[in-house]
């Protein structure tokens, strides 16, 4: 009877607990069983172990073979455990010296040749792998992906007869370090906002929005630059930070998305179309999956046409926006995929779009308008910071050469970091983030502004939650005049972005 013990890792929502495989060799009839919940990828793990085993001219032993992958309760799929289960057999066979074993954590999938093929969520495992002080040996396609973790041993092989060489000392691997990521090149990455011609108060929108972190509703006729100037956005972000590049780049390597290493400190930006499902949005599946809100993390979240979203599919995105993260639940299992973004949506007008248009076109009654404007619910809409209007640039505004003071992504995210550090010193987050003891400790009032916010409240109508949105709204426009104080003026720009809280009047 002989026992060996390998560490791999599974992969559950954005982390991958540690798994023991344990390989028993018992006398008996030759037989080969893995228990603790494997699914079908991995119970066909055998006939790959075997095959590449065979190949690479090793025994395979002619016991009764138990592999037991603990903990039993916790769900195992693909193929990443190959490596681990085949050399867990060859050091339990005496093929290779158990002693070195508990230094490493194996992941890869075996070809039948024994070649190591690349496998998903590489960048979670990582992670947890250097928490362990553990070295990981994993496929060389992975490796660049694993290297953006700092502090980690990373064996990278193409071959399971490199592994061994490695345990048994005769070929060490080599380290791989990796080409260290470059610092962020965005700027010459992306879609500029010089580019956008005229619209001066929606890029001032979308410049506050940046600087606090604030969601932003843009509502206006077709082929106005919403799409355009909300793409922009990524631009002016302040840049991330590692920690926040890091949890981004998890999100998409459990999504199965390659990691441009060049890029990954670029805020994601993901404009999913308003057909899609609740699943594709919020993340789900039988083995959850990450969805939209969730690959937007520490980005952009763009919902063009928004009330053609279905509206149960809107209405979940509330817990999000509050909390930051959302819990997918499925039959046995729960996991928590985070899902900080930002919401940048734009609408139309009416239901024809030319609502308010100089050329008269719109011939929606008032009726019509507001059933459209209804599809989005109040409480969603409350959670919403700024709300405004993209008119349609007369023809001339347009075809002229942009601006000379038509300001660059670059002067624009100075400003907007500035802002940010601001916050970050005073709040330890971004204005947008404020609890309502935060609100009252950095927001305060003159008695002048105090009696102006509580006059527009009235008049609009506004809830509660809209008043504590207007607040930290002001706060950051203060922020980015390098004011300690909300002034009068700051407060009624803030004021200024609820427009659609007003009732639809014919002719907004
Ligand atoms: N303010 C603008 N400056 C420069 N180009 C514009 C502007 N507005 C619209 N355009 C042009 O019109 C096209 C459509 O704009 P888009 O952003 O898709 O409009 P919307 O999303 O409001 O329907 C853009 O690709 C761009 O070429
Ligand atoms: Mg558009
Ligand atoms: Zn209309």
């Amino acid at each position: 009877m002989s026992l060996a013990v390998t560490y791999s890792r599974a992969s559950e929502g954005v982390d991958a607990p540690l798994v023991t495989v344990e390989v028993h060799l018992a006398n008996g009839l030759p037989s080969l069983s893995i228990v603790g919940l494997p699914e079908m990828a991995v119970r066909e793990s055998k006939d790959r172990v075997r095959g590449a085993l065979l190949t690479s001219l090793f025994e395979f032993p002619p016991r009764r073979t138990t592999i037991n992958l603990a903990p039993a309760d916790l769900p195992k799929e693909g193929g990443r455990f190959d490596l681990a289960i085949a050399i867990g057999i060859l050091a339990a066979s005496g093929q290779l010296p158990k002693e070195p074993l508990s230094r490493y954590e194996f992941i890869g999938e075996l070809a039948l040749s024994g070649d190591l093929r690349p496998v998903q969520g590489i960048l979670p495992l990582a992670l947890a792998a250097r928490n362990s002080g553990r070295a990981l040996i994993l496929p060389l396609t992975n490796a660049a992906e694993a290297a953006l973790v700092k502090g980690l041993t990373i064996h990278p092989a193409s071959h399971i007869l490199e592994v061994c060489g490695e345990l048994n000392g005769t070929a060490p691997l080599a380290t791989y370090h990796g080409d260290a990521p470059q610092p962020s090149t965005t700027e010459r990455l992306q879609p500029d906002l010089a580019d956008v011609h005229g619209q001066q108060q929606a890029r001032r929108a979308l410049e506050i929005a940046a600087a606090g972190g604030h969601s932003l509703l843009m509502i206006g006729p077709p082929g106005t630059g919403k799409s355009m100037l909300a793409s922009r956005l990524p631009s002016i972000l302040p840049e991330m930070s590692e920690q926040e590049a890091l949890e981004t780049a998890a999100i998409a390597s459990i999504s199965g998305r390659p990691i441009n290493i060049e890029q990954w400190r670029q805020r994601p930006f993901r404009s999913p179309h308003h057909t899609c499902s609740g699943v594709a949005l919020v993340g789900g599946g039988s083995n959850p999956r990450p969805g939209e809100i969730s690959l937007s993390h520490n980005g952009v979240l763009f919902l063009d046409e928004l009330p053609e979203f279905d509206r149960r599919v809107l209405e979940v995105l509330r817990e999000p926006l509050e909390s930051g993260k959302i819990t997918i639940s499925r039959a046995a299992r729960q996991a928590d995929f985070p899902a900080k973004f930002q919401l940048i949506a734009a609408m139309n007008p009416c239901p024809c779009g030319y609502l308010g248009d100089p050329n008269g076109r719109c011939r929606c009654s008032m009726d019509q308008v507001s059933r459209y404007r209804n599809r989005i619910s109040g409480p969603l809409l409350d959670r919403i910071d700024m709300q405004i209007e993209v008119p349609r640039l007369p023809i001339d505004q347009l075809m002229q050469a942009p601006h000379n003071n038509n300001t660059s992504s670059a002067e624009v995210r100075q400003r907007t970091s500035q802002a940010h550090q601001r916050q970050m010193q005073r709040n330890g987050c971004s204005n947008h983030q404020l609890n309502s003891r935060q609100i009252s400790q950095f927001c305060s009032l003159s008695n002048q502004s105090q009696n102006l916010l509580s006059q527009a409240c009235e008049q609009l109508g506004l809830s509660a939650r809209a008043y504590h949105r207007i607040l930290k709204l002001a706060r950051t426009i203060a922020d980015l005049a390098s004011s300690e104080q909300i002034s009068t003026a700051h407060l009624s720009e803030a004021i200024s972005y609820r427009k659609f809280d007003r009732r639809p009047q014919g002719n907004p």
